[in-house]
């Protein structure tokens, strides 16, 4: 059932059940963090590797300290200047944290989700929510309560409809090293914003191990079933590929080919926040349409534009 109702959402977890819920940056499939029942029900709904930890989503960074511990000073200085929003932390966690959420690693990502909804949900509630992104494991991630339906209808009892998610591009993600900051995922949060309050930050966003930091690194992800390619020049691209049903994802210009079947032009003004938050939504239209391929042109490498070609890039890799 989809609802804007915070009750039936309340009851259903306070049952122990899981629902979807929504935040800025895109919708989670939640279940209370403290309860193993609950936790083993979003894997399994999911159909998520138990190596892959959770989201711990709190109701403000009061609330930190019961989840996690050490706490480095740069990670409270991040928290303080982005919570509510969409920058997740990963610290050493507290025991009462089940080891089922952090697929038994000694650290917990945590993060205050800035959705007025889900703020409201989790002010009534006296346990946190473990909450990846409600999209089968490997598919696009879903920015409304009709892509969640379209993915879990037949299993999940209750979508919490927020609407569209304002960011559309998961939280970002960062961990520490001797108290250091380093980036997990790139999302929602620019690296430019990480670096003007903490300053240089490094990386480690591509390990190919089969237990990556962040699985979010791994390198086929958020994927469309439709063959994708990221490109400098779609036309030349398009041309190349005679006969084929060809979708373009592009930036800010439409392009005049009679070789393209459907095009989606992210930001005409060449906003880069709009181009991410309408970004897994054009993927998804454009893998409905049974095309041959979807050919995504290369955006800016600065602001959004970065964490853009992230998810695109790990959506095009081709397994060799
Ligand atoms: O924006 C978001 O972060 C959304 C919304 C629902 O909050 N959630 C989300 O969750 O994207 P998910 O499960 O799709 O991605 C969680 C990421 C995974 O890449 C996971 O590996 C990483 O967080 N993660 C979780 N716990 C971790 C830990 N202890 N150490 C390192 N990475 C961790
Ligand atoms: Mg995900």
């Amino acid at each position: 059932m989809i609802t804007e109702d915070i009750q039936v959402a309340r009851t259903e977890l306070e049952k122990g059940g899981i629902i979807a819920l929504p935040t800025e940056t895109v919708y989670g499939l939640a279940g209370n963090a403290l309860d193993e029942g609950a936790v083993e029900k979003i894997y399994s709904t999911k159909n998520r590797p138990r190596y892959n930890p959770l989201i711990v989503h709190i109701k403000s960074a009061d609330f930190l300290p019961q989840v996690a511990r050490d706490i480095p000073d740069q990670a409270q200085i991040l928290a303080k200047a982005f919570w509510p929003g969409p920058l997740t932390l990963v610290l050493k966690k507290q025991p009462v944290i089940p080891d089922a959420v952090t697929s038994g690693k000694d650290t917990v990502a945590v993060r205050v989700p800035d959705h007025p909804l889900t703020l409201k949900l989790l002010a009534q509630l006296d346990f946190p929510l473990a909450a990846p992104s409600a999209n089968p494991f490997g598919s696009i991630s879903p920015t409304s309560a009709a892509h969640v339906e379209r993915y879990f209808g037949d299993k999940l009892k209750v979508i919490l409809d927020g609407g569209e998610c304002r960011k559309g591009i998961e939280s970002t993600i960062i961990g520490f090293e001797d108290g250091k900051p380093v980036i997990f995922r790139l999302g929602s949060l620019s690296l430019e914003e990480i670096r003007e309050k903490v300053g240089e930050v490094s990386f480690r966003t591509r390990s190919e191990d089969h237990q990556p930091a962040a699985p979010g690194m791994l390198l086929r992800h958020y994927a469309p079933s439709t063959d994708t390619y990221l490109v400098d020049d779609v036309l030349s691209f398009a041309a190349s590929q005679t006969g084929k049903k060809i979708g373009l994802l592009l930036f800010m210009e439409a392009r005049t080919n009679e070789g393209i079947t459907h095009q989606e032009v992210l930001s005409p003004s060449g906003d880069l926040e709009e181009a991410a938050r309408n970004l897994y939504a054009a993927m998804h239209r454009l893998d409905h349409l049974n095309l041959d391929m979807i050919v995504a042109e290369k955006f800016p490498d600065k602001g959004l534009g970065r964490t853009i070609n992230d998810k695109l890039e790990r959506a095009t890799h081709k397994e060799s």
